[in-house]
C-alpha cells in the first residue's frame, strides 16, 4: 500500500542522513587526527631546535623481544619477537635519519646469546640472512653506510657472515653517508678489549711497538668501534650493558625504556632525545 510505501520511504531517508553523517564524522576524525599529527610534528621541530643538537652517536641496546613476542602472540610463539625486533630497526632508522643523528650503532646478537638454545640461535640466523639483502637495499637508497662490529666472527655460521660481509661491502662506497649504521652482531665489549690487547701484544712481539707508548688512544685504535657514543639507550627495563661497548660508553648517558624493543615508538624516541638533552655532561670536569 502507499502507507507502507510512505513507511519505507522516510525509513530509507533515515537510514542514508545516518550513513552520511557517520562518513562525515569519520571524516571529520580522519582530518583533526592528520591535523593533531601535523601539530604534534611542529610542536616537535620547535621544542627540539629550542633545545639544542641531538646526540651525534646514539646506541641502542635492542632488547625484550622474546618478552614482547610472548605477550603479542602467546609464550609458545614468543620468538616470533625477534621478527618484529628486526622490522623495527627498520623504522628507529628512519626516525633517526629524520632526526640529524648522524651514528647509530645496534645490539643485536651477543656472544652470550651464543649459550641460548640451539633453535633460537639457528631462528636468529636465519632472521640476519633474511633481512640483509632488505637492510643493503634500504641503506643505499637513504646513504647509509652500514658496518658490522663482530668479535667472534669464526662462531657465525658460513651463509650468516656471507650475508653480513655482503651488506657491509655494498654500503662501503655510499660517499658521505647521512648515516653510519653499526650492528653489533656476535658482538662483546670484553672481547673486543682483548682481541686490541693481542693486536697490541703481537705488534710488540715484533718490535713494532714498545709497551710502554701503549696508552688509551693506543688501545682505542685497535677497538672495532672507536667513536664514543653520546646516549645508550636500552629496552624492555632492564638496567644493565650486557657487555656492551664498555670501553665506548665510559661517559655516554644512559637512558632505560620500559617498552619492549618491538613496541619501542617515534615518541619513546623522542623522549630519550629530551632526556639526553636535559643531561649535564661534565666528564669529570
Ligand atoms: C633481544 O631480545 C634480542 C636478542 C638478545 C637476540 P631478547 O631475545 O633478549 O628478549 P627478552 O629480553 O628475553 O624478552
Ligand atoms: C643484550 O640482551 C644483548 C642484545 C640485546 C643483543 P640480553 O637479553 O642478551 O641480555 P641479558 O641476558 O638480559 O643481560
Ligand atoms: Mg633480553
Amino acid at each position: 500500500t502507499s502507507g507502507e510505501n510512505a513507511a519505507e520511504n522516510k525509513k530509507q531517508l533515515f537510514l542514508g542522513r545516518m550513513r552520511s553523517a557517520a562518513w562525515s564524522a569519520a571524516l571529520g576524525t580522519g582530518a583533526l587526527l592528520a591535523l593533531a599529527a601535523r601539530a604534534y610534528g611542529r610542536r616537535r621541530r620547535a621544542a627540539r631546535d629550542a633545545a639544542g643538537p641531538p646526540p651525534r652517536h646514539v646506541a641502542i641496546i635492542m632488547d625484550g623481544n622474546r618478552r614482547f613476542g610472548a605477550r603479542a602472540f602467546g609464550p609458545e610463539r614468543r620468538l616470533e619477537g625477534h621478527a618484529a625486533g628486526a622490522r623495527k630497526l627498520g623504522e628507529v632508522v628512519d626516525w633517526c635519519l629524520g632526526r640529524g643523528v648522524a651514528e647509530l650503532t645496534v645490539f643485536a646478537f651477543s656472544t652470550e646469546n651464543w649459550d641460548r638454545d640451539a633453535g633460537e640461535v639457528a631462528a636468529l640466523m636465519r632472521e640476519f640472512v633474511a633481512r640483509a639483502a632488505e637492510v643493503e637495499r634500504r641503506c643505499v637508497e637513504r646513504g647509509i653506510r652500514c658496518r658490522i662490529l663482530c668479535t667472534a666472527p669464526e662462531r657465525l655460521p658460513r651463509a650468516a657472515r656471507a650475508a653480513l660481509d655482503r651488506l657491509e661491502a655494498a654500503t662501503a662506497p655510499v660517499p658521505a653517508p647521512r648515516l653510519v649504521l653499526n650492528i653489533a652482531v656476535s658482538y662483546g665489549a670484553r672481547g673486543e678489549i682483548a682481541r686490541a690487547a693481542r693486536t697490541l701484544a703481537a705488534r710488540c712481539a715484533r718490535g713494532e711497538l714498545a709497551a710502554g707508548e701503549i696508552d688509551e688512544a693506543a688501545v682505542e685504535r685497535e677497538l672495532l668501534l672507536r667513536s664514543p657514543p653520546d646516549l645508550v639507550v636500552r629496552t624492555s627495563g632492564e638496567r644493565r650493558l650486557s657487555n656492551f661497548l664498555l670501553w665506548q660508553a665510559a661517559y655516554a648517558e644512559l637512558v632505560f625504556v620500559e617498552k619492549h624493543w618491538p613496541a619501542f615508538a617515534e615518541r619513546d624516541l623522542d623522549a630519550a632525545l629530551d632526556e639526553y638533552r636535559r643531561r649535564g655532561r661534565r666528564f669529570g670536569r
